[in-house]
Order: structure tokens, then C-alpha cells, then sequence
């Protein structure tokens, strides 16, 4: 069995963001302490995945690149594909076709938030399934903003339908997507929706009809953010502050995941904390340092 490799697409022109991301990519604004792919990120290192493409626009490579390096510092090995235009989430399979070279692979939105224990079980579960495809559904207040699963009586699933006007279900599907090998042939098989785009929804077709797709839901308690809007934002911000502060621990701290992980030493760690020195997030990865002394 080939390992998973992870995607992430930070592309887009973030203009339900605008005048704030003129000039920045989105998924470099902070989300509280930690710019916004740190969020992503950590959920694929979280679910073992250790080879990570970045997808960004021309303009923003050079900044994620500064920003995250070649993942070394964190174990892991980040490469970075340009998307010369938005046209369409699916379309990440065919720019990471070359990368991803026969290997299953887990596309995450670089917007998009997740927290929590059933987080976890699922990443385990969506990893251990090496056939066919694997989305989650998400019960939500306005599902007609995202790909929507209909479902019959017995929780089957019928169809995957991208920002419907009549959603069929409250069940929007996350931005985080398990897929076999067969993923960029299907997207280079999709043709592009109304708005010009090649639709994720459509590519989960793919799987759907041909009986090899499962659609776990998420349940009670479990945090699936999107930052997309001001309020989104805002709403991800308290949201990790809250937690974090009532917890003394940190969401999406790649430094922290890494060394749990082992994939880092106990001086890399030092040096990271070097790094950041005399901030709170300096002093954040000092005391990962002085809790495993105290646990030898
Ligand atoms: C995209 C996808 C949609 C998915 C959503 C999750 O929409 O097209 O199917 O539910 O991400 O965040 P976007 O937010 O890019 O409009």
C-alpha cells in the first residue's frame, strides 16, 4: 500500500475578504495566534501525513514559501505548485498529478478549520480506507454555501450537489477530501461547471457512481470553521482563543505535532523555541521542552 500524500490548496483571489486580502493571501491572515494554513496543516500532520504540496497563485508562492520553507523545521517535506488561475478545487488533482505519482492523497481547503476528538478518530478511519473515496458531512446552518449531500431514508447517499439553491440536506460537505490514486484521471475526465470551475462536487461524483464512496458525518461537538467571510474569521479567532486559553494548550501547533510525533528532536524543538523567543509562542514550545523532562 502506497502512502497518502496531502495537498493543500491555498489558491483563490479571497475576494469575500477584500480590500483585506488586496495584497495577502487569506490563508496567511492569523486565525488568533497562527497564520491560517498552520490550521490545515496540522490536520494532515495530525493524520500522519509527512509529503505536503502547496497549491498558491503566482503572486502568493514566494510568501508561503517564506513562511513554511520545505517543512524541514517540522520533519516533513512541503513542495509548492502554482494554480495560474482559480478554476475549480478538482483541478488541485491535475496540478498535483506529478507529485502525487500513483500515491492516494488527502486534499484539505487551506480556509478551513477542524478541531476535536471526533476529528481525530476520523482522520484515522479516512486513512485506513485505501479504496475509493472518503468525505465527511457536517450539519450546518446554511448548507446552500457549500457541495450538499442528499441522502435517502436508509442514509444512503444519493448525490453531491455543489451550492445548490434548494439544498437537499442540512450536510455540507468540509474541505477535507480522502481520495485513491484514480483522483487526477477523474478530474482531468470533469469538464468545467457554469462558473468555469472543475467542481470537487463533481469529482465525488465520480466515486459515488461508481459505489465507492463513503460519506462520514460528523457529529455534536465537533468544530468545522470557515474562515471565507469577516465573520468567519472572527468567529475561528474566538474560537481559538477560547480553547486554548481555558486549556493552556494549542490548536494547530506544528512544532508541537512534530515533536509528539517524533519526527522532530528534542533540539529541533530548542531551536524553534529560539526562534521565537521572549513571544508567547516561544515560551508555548519551552514548556513542550520542560513537560516531557518532567514525564522522563
Ligand atoms: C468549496 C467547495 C464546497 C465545500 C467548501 C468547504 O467551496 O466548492 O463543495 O463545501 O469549499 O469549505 P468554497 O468555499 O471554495 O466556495
Amino acid at each position: 500500500m502506497k502512502k497518502r500524500k496531502g495537498i493543500i490548496l491555498a489558491g483563490g483571489t479571497g475576494s469575500r475578504l477584500f480590500p483585506i486580502t488586496r495584497v495577502v493571501s487569506k490563508q496567511l491572515l492569523p486565525v488568533y495566534d497562527k497564520p491560517m494554513i498552520y490550521y490545515p496543516l496540522s490536520v494532515l500532520m495530525l493524520a500522519g501525513i509527512r509529503e505536503i504540496l502547496i497549491i498558491t497563485t503566482p503572486h502568493d508562492e514566494k510568501d508561503f514559501k517564506t513562511l513554511l520553507g520545505d517543512g524541514t523545521q517540522w520533519g516533513i517535506e512541503i513542495t509548492y505548485k502554482v494554480q495560474a488561475k482559480p478554476e475549480g478545487l478538482a483541478q488541485a488533482f491535475i496540478l498535483a498529478e506529478e507529485f502525487l505519482d500513483g500515491h492516494p492523497s488527502c486534499l484539505i481547503l487551506g480556509d478551513n478549520l477542524f478541531y476535536g476528538k471526533q476529528v481525530m478518530d476520523a482522520l484515522e478511519e479516512a486513512m485506513s480506507h485505501n479504496e475509493g473515496g472518503y468525505v465527511f458531512g457536517y450539519h450546518t446552518t446554511e448548507p446552500e454555501q457549500y457541495g450538499v449531500v442528499e441522502f435517502d431514508k436508509n442514509g444512503k447517499v444519493l448525490s453531491i450537489e455543489e451550492k445548490p439553491e434548494n439544498p437537499k440536506s442540512r450536510y455540507a460537505v468540509p474541505g477535507l477530501y480522502f481520495f485513491d490514486e484514480r483522483a487526477p484521471a477523474f478530474a482531468k475526465g470533469l469538464t468545467p461547471s457554469k462558473r468555469g470551475e472543475l467542481e470537487i462536487a463533481d469529482l465525488i461524483t465520480c466515486y459515488l457512481k461508481e459505489e465507492s464512496l463513503k460519506v462520514a458525518l460528523f457529529g455534536r461537538g465537533t468544530a468545522w470553521l470557515d474562515t471565507g467571510t469577516p465573520d468567519g474569521m472572527a468567529h475561528a479567532t474566538q474560537f481559538v482563543q477560547v480553547i486554548q486559553q481555558r486549556q493552556g494548550l494549542k490548536i494547530a501547533c506544528p512544532e508541537e505535532i512534530a515533536f509528539e510525533a517524533e519526527w522532530i528532536s528534542r533540539a529541533d524543538l530548542e531551536q524553534s523555541a529560539d526562534n521565537y523567543a521572549k513571544t508567547e509562542y516561544g515560551k508555548y514550545l519551552l514548556a513542550i521542552l520542560a513537560e516531557a523532562d518532567a514525564v522522563v
